[in-house]
């Protein structure tokens, strides 16, 4: 039996470790808050009986030991950091969710053949470098060892500064995986939308996970006083960013199709005083679709535009590809085998499309990979009042139990 009161009280005791007072959830890569709740994580991996270690990058692999060690593990797991102002569910309910169902596994005197690991990934979410899934990514071998160690945060501390005094060292070129040192991976997830509970359909299985791309525009203008500069004489800087910003809007439009989602999520500028014409602005954009080749001419038509703006307004551009990476189709036999686990409990599921990316993003990359999500209350995420109810995450863990038993019965 699944203890739903035990999870719950573990989510908002993870919740606890947060920058932000409650109910809002600030875990960044690296802080204090971070480091915390990976200690408490740790502990409570040990508690629960599994083997702990940690790679170059901080992420953490509790194994669960299967009776033959020379058998390829199996895999599951998910991200504990959280953005700015984040709900308490988003990654965490795949760690935690993870260990209640090997506790219930346990319990009812399973015995695993093949090894298990729940892995908790490093930043899954891009505050910190601007880069989403850096554990993943260096575990699927999509991002180069030596590229993840300059990766500089806004105080420009890089990556092998701050993980150093995390406590993690090693090689980052040994962080990634061969192919087929799992035989799998399934990752339990929150919506993140609200198709789920609109259908009032209890488990989603991720047949695709769309893909996402990340830019930074970086933009010099001419700075001057805001009274003297007349209107004709300027090359503002924040200007050509506002252009710039409606010009993502207006490519992910126009492609028309539902798929592509365009957001200048951030918005810098200098020196920001209310006086002071901008001299400098950086815009960060993020830019996905479930096609490939729709994403790209969208991001054509962005880096025409932009370049246009930066040529019409005389200021100087300079584009940077944060990432750029293709979508992930799971693997056919473990997105039926959620179904099937879905139907035999007596759960609704659906087959769908994950919008949002995940560290299955990269996992797919070294092997089969699928998703379970569970619905969250009006498909609400990345805001402190995102909810997921007990029921429903109790049917998403049973489900993540049985697709981690069959795997691990062979
Ligand atoms: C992950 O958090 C994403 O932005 O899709
Ligand atoms: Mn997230
Ligand atoms: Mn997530």
């Amino acid at each position: 039996m699944i203890d739903i009161d035990r999870l719950t009280a573990e989510i908002d005791t993870l919740a606890g470790f947060s920058s932000h007072p409650s109910p809002a959830v600030t875990r960044v890569l690296f802080s204090r808050e971070d480091c915390d709740a990976r200690d408490w994580m740790a502990r409570m991996f040990v508690e629960a009986g599994l083997v702990v270690r940690s790679d170059a990058v901080g992420n953490c692999f509790a194994r669960w030991q299967g009776r033959d060690t020379t058998r390829a593990p199996f895999a599951t797991g998910s991200h504990i950091d959280a953005i700015p102002n984040a709900g308490k569910y988003d990654g965490v309910i795949g760690v935690l969710g993870a260990v209640e169902a090997v506790r219930m596994l346990r319990a009812k005197g399973f015995q695993p053949e093949r090894s298990l690991d729940i892995i908790l990934f490093t930043a899954e979410e891009p505050t910190r470098f601007g880069i989403g899934c850096l554990g993943s990514r260096l575990l699927g071998g999509a991002l180069d060892s030596a590229a993840a160690a300059a990766l500089e945060d806004v105080d420009k501390n890089t990556l092998e500064t701050l993980r150093a005094q995390a406590g993690f060292s090693g090689l980052l070129s040994e962080v990634s995986l061969r192919h087929g040192a799992y035989t799998g991976f399934v990752e339990l997830h929150i919506e993140q939308g609200p198709l789920l509970e609109r259908d009032g359909i209890d488990i989603g299985a991720v047949e695709k996970i769309a893909a996402p791309a990340a830019f930074r525009i970086t933009i010099t203008g001419e700075g001057g006083h805001a009274g003297a500069v007349l209107m004709p004489d300027r090359h503002d800087a924040g200007l050509a960013a506002a252009e710039i910003a409606l010009a993502v809007e207006r490519a992910a439009l126009e492609t028309a199709s539902a798929d592509t989602v365009g957001t200048t999520g951030v918005f810098l500028i200098e020196p920001g005083a209310i006086n002071s014409v901008p001299c400098r602005a950086v815009i960060e954009i993020d830019l996905r679709d479930t096609d490939l080749a729709t994403r790209l001419r969208a991001e054509n038509a962005i880096h025409q535009a932009a370049y246009a703006v930066a040529d019409r307004r005389g200021v100087s551009l300079e584009w940077e590809t944060i990432n750029s990476d293709p979508p992930a189709i799971c693997a056919p036999e473990l997105v039926a085998s959620i179904e099937s686990a879905a139907k035999a409990r007596g759960f609704s599921s659906r087959r769908m499309i994950s919008r949002a990316y995940h560290d299955s993003l990269f996992m797919a990359r070294v092997c089969p990979t699928a998703m379970i999500f569970v619905p969250c209350r009006n498909g609400w995420s990345h805001r402190p009042d995102e909810y997921v109810s007990p029921e429903a995450l109790a049917r998403g863990v049973a489900v993540l139990a049985d697709v981690i038993e069959a795997q691990l019965g062979v």
